[in-house]
């Protein structure tokens, strides 16, 4: 059995708690001061121990794997309530805060031992996401399988070589749910406005994206390939194209990228 610490119960770590419930070989205790009888009410009958402040030194080190999910504005005063704390000597410690670097845990955690940084995006609600990984060396075998299956629950993992990775991750996959639903969002209101209702926008948008998505993943052709099939010369494709071409598309989603990127780094500044 895996004992599981979620420090932290907000969006992401409900999508990921949602998820785990069902697991057999785990249980779990989330503390969250502020949303503590929302997740009371939430979790009602289910295997999760519910907490309202961080727990007592000798039950931490029961826990096999300790979750830091809070915002990164408020990590350093919630690590610390954890610092003086005797973890597990095999535990894994992890978070999946936005920026906040392996240091930072290492300079307030004086105990912990083996570190993970992770980033999951919020798909993992529906055991579609995918989380990137980054570890500290001394991560032992068992423990990268043990971390690893446990995202594998909720959707694809992908282990990267260094915490800029991780960064950039953060700006692609960790972010990116959040620009695909402002796209959408854009989508069906011009569609709104050439004059289809609500439903039919969601329906004629929704269908295309998904339609496109699965024939690139049967066909396994390259995107631009299969733009290139649609956009016959002097077609009604060409010329919607040409107007994000003319707009510089590539350059919108890269500076999007790019802010992301540079924001994670500003959170993690501070070690
Ligand atoms: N949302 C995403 O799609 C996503 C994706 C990848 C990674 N992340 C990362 O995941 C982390 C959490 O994001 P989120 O969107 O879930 O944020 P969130 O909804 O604000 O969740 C954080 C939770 O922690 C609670 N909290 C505050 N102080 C605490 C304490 N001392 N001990 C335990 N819990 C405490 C917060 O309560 P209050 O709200 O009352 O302060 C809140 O419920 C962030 O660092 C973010 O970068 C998020």
């Amino acid at each position: 059995m895996n004992k599981i610490l979620l420090v932290g119960c907000g969006h992401m770590g409900t999508a990921l708690v949602n998820s785990w419930l069902n697991l057999n070989s785990y249980s779990f205790t989330v503390v969250d001061p502020f949303n503590f009888k929302k997740l009371k009410n939430k979790f009602n009958n289910k295997k999760i121990n519910i907490l309202n402040k961080a727990p007592k030194q000798k039950e931490v080190n029961k826990f096999d794997i300790i979750i830091f999910a809070v915002k990164p504005q408020i990590a350093d005063r919630v690590l610390s309530e954890y610092k003086d704390f005797e973890f597990k000597k095999n535990s894994i410690i992890s978070s999946i805060i936005a920026g906040k670097k392996i240091i930072f845990f290492q300079k307030r955690l004086k105990n912990a031992n083996q570190f993970v940084r992770i980033m999951p995006n919020m798909p993992a609600l529906i055991r579609n996401g995918i989380s990137c990984f980054v570890s500290t060396n001394n991560l032992s075998n068992k423990n990268k399988k043990t971390i690893n299956q446990l995202f594998l629950k909720v959707g694809k993992t992908l282990w990267l070589n260094n915490e800029s990775q991780i960064d950039k991750a953060t700006a692609v996959s960790g972010s990116g749910p959040g620009y695909v639903y402002a796209l959408i969002n854009s989508f069906e209101k011009a569609a709104q406005k050439l004059g289809f209702s609500k439903k039919q926008s969601r329906e004629l948008v929704l269908t295309t994206i998904l339609g496109s998505i699965y024939l690139m993943q049967e066909t396994k052709k390259e995107p631009y390939d299969l733009e290139k099939s649609i956009a016959v010369k002097g077609g009604t494709t060409e010329a919607g194209l040409k107007n994000l071409k003319n707009n510089n598309i590539d350059k919108i989603i890269y500076k999007t990228y790019m802010s992301a990127y540079k924001k994670a780094k500003i959170l993690g500044k501070k070690n």
